[in-house]
């Protein structure tokens, strides 16, 4: 699909007021996306879980402007209060999307939005919460447009939230998603997340993300910056080549169900990230000593007990444990016996694979 395909013809009918509720949920990459090019195109394609408890749930109420004023006029609540801080986000969200959507300065909206995770865990809400944003807008536009199909809802859908935050357009779908077109995976685009269609081994069933926060701090880099140090970067080439090499070899790993390679792969792909920033200009050191007290007794425990916790990072120092269902019990027993300790406050939170977003009526 191009760009073209998702700017609208003049719609048909005018809804006057409604109001939408769309949860969406968080996602971890195992191959990621760090480098884009310009309209938010990534540098090198991307693969990650969709997340199952972890969400952000967003209302959107809307009501047609009497008068046409030329303004994006929003208000927007987080966690039942205003917040005068995302509202810039919001802003420049809409200046982006508003060619693919153009009702959106004739409406007067009402953005109410909540975290399932603790407020300011130090996880991204970006993700579940420009996806649950496009998806309130897409049901509006849907009731604009008569005989929208479901594959293009989502695509578009994708494809908004990717212009609000890139790894946005991977929390529509379940339960794995690649963004960036890829030469070996039918259907793949820069343009917005699929659904991983390849052939996915029992072992990965119901896959286990336990989230173990380890610093609930603010951002010390903020995305924009980091995807920055790799305009330029000394290892960028090798870097987003490396990333294509990884997903083919993710594919297999996937089919055949092997738990070491994909250990191995998706702990070498958090750690690359990492260096990445730690070698770039300026260079970033994001993990904190518990970041790494954690990861070691995680290799640790691998090795004595031949179970399969394995470690990702996302660009901040909490760690994320991925491990099989049929591990829980002894992994979780782990975290909670051994990691905890090195939590901020003690605090981590269970999840697993999931389904994707969900529209709640
Ligand atoms: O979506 P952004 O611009 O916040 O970038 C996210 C980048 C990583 O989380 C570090 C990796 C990824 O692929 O999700």
């Amino acid at each position: 699909m191009t760009v073209a395909e998702f700017i609208p013809e003049p719609y048909p009918d005018v809804l006057p007021k409604g109001q939408v509720t769309w949860q969406a949920p968080s996602n971890i990459a195992l191959v990621k996306y760090w480098g884009k090019k310009e309209n938010q195109i990534p540098a090198n394609p991307s693969i990650s879980f969709t997340l199952d408890s972890c969400r952000t749930t967003t209302s959107l109420s809307f009501q047609k402007k009497e008068k046409l004023d030329g303004f994006f006029d929003f208000e927007l609540l987080f966690e039942n209060e205003k917040k005068k801080s995302f509202r810039p986000k919001i802003e420049q969200f809409f200046k982006r999307i508003e060619e693919y959507l153009p009702f959106l300065r004739n409406y007067r909206f009402l953005i109410d939005t909540s975290n399932s995770f603790p407020h300011s865990s130090g996880i991204a809400s970006s993700a579940s919460g420009m996806s649950a944003l496009a998806l309130c807008l897409m049901s509006l536009e849907r009731s604009l447009v008569p005989g929208m199909t479901e594959a293009f809802f989502i695509k578009k859908a994708s494809f908004l939230a990717r212009l609000g935050s890139g790894s946005a357009c991977r929390s529509i779908e379940g339960e794995l998603v690649v963004w960036g077109s890829h030469e070996n995976i039918n259907g793949s685009s820069d343009l917005f997340g699929t659904r991983y269609a390849g052939e996915i081994h029992s072992n990965f069933k119901n896959y286990q993300d336990s989230i173990l926060l380890v610093d609930k701090g603010e951002k010390k880099v903020s995305s924009t910056v980091g995807h920055e140090l790799m305009n330029g970067h000394p290892f960028a080439g090798s870097r987003f080549e490396q990333a294509h090499e990884n997903i083919d070899k993710l594919r297999e790993i996937l089919e055949t169900g092997d738990l070491d390679a994909f250990t191995k792969l998706v702990e070498s792909e958090a750690l690359t990230l990492h260096a990445m920033m730690m070698t770039g200009q300026p260079y970033f050191l994001l993990m904190k000593p518990h970041t790494l007290e954690i990861i070691n007794r995680i290799m640790d425990f691998r090795n004595s007990t031949g179970l399969h916790p394995c470690f990702t990072l996302d660009a901040g120092a909490n760690v994320h444990v991925l491990y099989p269902e049929k591990e829980k019990e002894e992994v979780r027993k782990f975290i909670t016996d051994e990691l905890a300790q090195f939590c901020q406050n003690g605090q981590y939170i269970h999840d697993q694979l999931g389904k994707g977003a969900k529209e709640v009526s």
